[in-house]
């Protein structure tokens, strides 16, 4: 059901610990009692570095089949993501080395989720279809007209989805990769489904943002790998792919974005900025190790101080890095009662190691506590503009990262 590791899942090279989160459930394992949330197992969660390659990776690796069987997550309907997929059109649109206009372009989409993104590309591009492994949302996909094949897209089923789909001009992964074991074997595979002239479209949390803000709930065990583009490009090569291209974008606390194709060829002003800065990374590392560890006691401490003073507190977005954040700090259902989230999918069940249980929007305004810590930080503004009545009435905001902060009047 999982492995331990000891060598670099890019390299093979040793692998060092940069800083540990102790040991907790998966993130996205809500269940239906509170006492099964309890009783889940734990896993160790230790940041690790490759002393060769510079990949940052967690030393144990999930079966993915066991992280998503079950999937919980639904891509929200949130402004911030529409807004990104736009300008990310228009990145696709602006990149010079490609080889055919977006118009005439073919584009297949792996861990393609409801099909948001590809439904935001279609009208611009020749074709699209989503590769999604989860099958309750690869049905609902395929029913608002998404044409998407159930699958896991692997190394193994490459050949066989290369039959169905044929050759393809753009390959789009978007927050996936962090999430297998066998990267390399995963790039592979999207190096075969190109056409000799196409480009993989590779976007994940970046790395040196999660340190910049002292994102640790960006830590957990699906979250396998953690992208910077020196490290990934090192990998991307040794299995075909060459990045031209580079730029970090605002979603999910920042995210890095990469073009490669199997060609290779110059690269854009953009890649070369993103790779200059990071030229410290190692001592950012370090520095996030230390910062972790004040974040985590200053957030309990933060917690505990307005518990005594009687405030009651929920957390707004039953998140995955919210669990993370949960279990790191030692909170439970003793001190939050409820976590609210609109993904039907998760409500009416429990958060794993907290036992925290998840009610709606609808249900959370019937029953609003004093403040809402904002485990979905990532959607503050979404967040905070629906909820200006619980503001006006003198509700607050508790953001957690990269210190706690409370928002709002008294
Ligand atoms: P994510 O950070 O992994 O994308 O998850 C965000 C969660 O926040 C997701 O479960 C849906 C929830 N959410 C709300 O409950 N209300 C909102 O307005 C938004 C944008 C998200
Ligand atoms: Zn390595």
């Amino acid at each position: 059901m999982y492995r331990i590791l000891t060598r670099c899942r890019a390299c093979q090279g040793p692998i060092k610990q940069v800083v540990s989160l102790g040991h907790s459930p998966l993130a996205n394992s809500l269940t239906a009692t509170r006492d099964e949330a309890m009783s889940l197992p734990r896993f160790p969660l230790n940041l690790c570095s490759c002393e060769q390659c510079g990949f940052v990776q967690l030393d144990i690796a999930i079966e993915s089949r066991v992280l998503f069987e079950h999937y919980v997550y639904v891509t929200p309907n949130a402004r911030s993501l529409e807004a990104h997929y736009e300008s990310l059109v228009a990145a696709l649109d602006a990149f010079p080395y490609k080889a055919k206009p977006l118009a005439e372009m073919r584009v297949v989409e792996m861990g393609s989720n409801n099909g948001a993104f590809l439904r935001a590309i279609r009208s611009r591009v020749r074709s699209v279809v989503g590769i999604e492994p989860a099958k309750n949302i690869a049905e609902q996909a395929n029913l608002d007209g998404i044409p998407t094949i159930p699958e896991f897209f692997t190394e193994q089923s490459v050949e066989d989805l290369r039959e169905k789909v044929g050759p393809v001009d753009m390959f789009v992964a978007r927050h996936c990769m962090a999430h297998l074991d066998d990267l390399p074997g995963t790039l592979r595979a999207i190096s075969k489904m190109l056409a000799d002239d196409g480009i993989a479209v590779i976007e994940n949390a970046y790395l040196r943002s999660t340190l910049g803000g002292t994102q640790l709930d960006q830590i957990y065990h699906e979250h396998m790998s953690y992208f910077a583009l020196r490290s990934l490009s090192r990998l991307m090569l040794s299995c075909g792919l060459q990045v031209q291209h580079a730029h970090v974008a605002g979603v999910h606390g920042g995210s890095i974005v990469v073009i490669a194709s199997k060609r290779g060829g110059p690269v854009t002003s953009d890649h070369d900025n993103v790779w200059n800065e990071e030229e410290l990374l190692d001592e950012e590392l370090h520095q996030f190790a230390f910062r972790t560890h004040a974040a985590i006691g200053g957030l309990r401490e933060s917690v505990r101080h307005l518990l005594s003073q009687g405030f009651d507190i929920h957390t707004y977005g039953a998140t995955a890095k919210g669990n993370t954040l949960l279990n790191a700090i030692g909170l439970s259902s003793d001190e939050i009662p409820f976590a609210v989230d609109s993904t039907p999918l998760k409500q009416g069940r429990y958060l794993p190691g907290s036992g925290v249980l998840v009610i709606s929007e609808q249900d959370a305004a019937r029953k609003q506590p004093d403040i809402y810590l904002l485990t979905a930080w990532n959607y503050a503004e979404e967040i905070m503009g629906k909820q200006t009545a619980f503001r006006e009435a003198g509700g607050r905001f508790l953001v957690p990262l990269p210190f706690p902060r409370l928002i709002g009047k008294r």
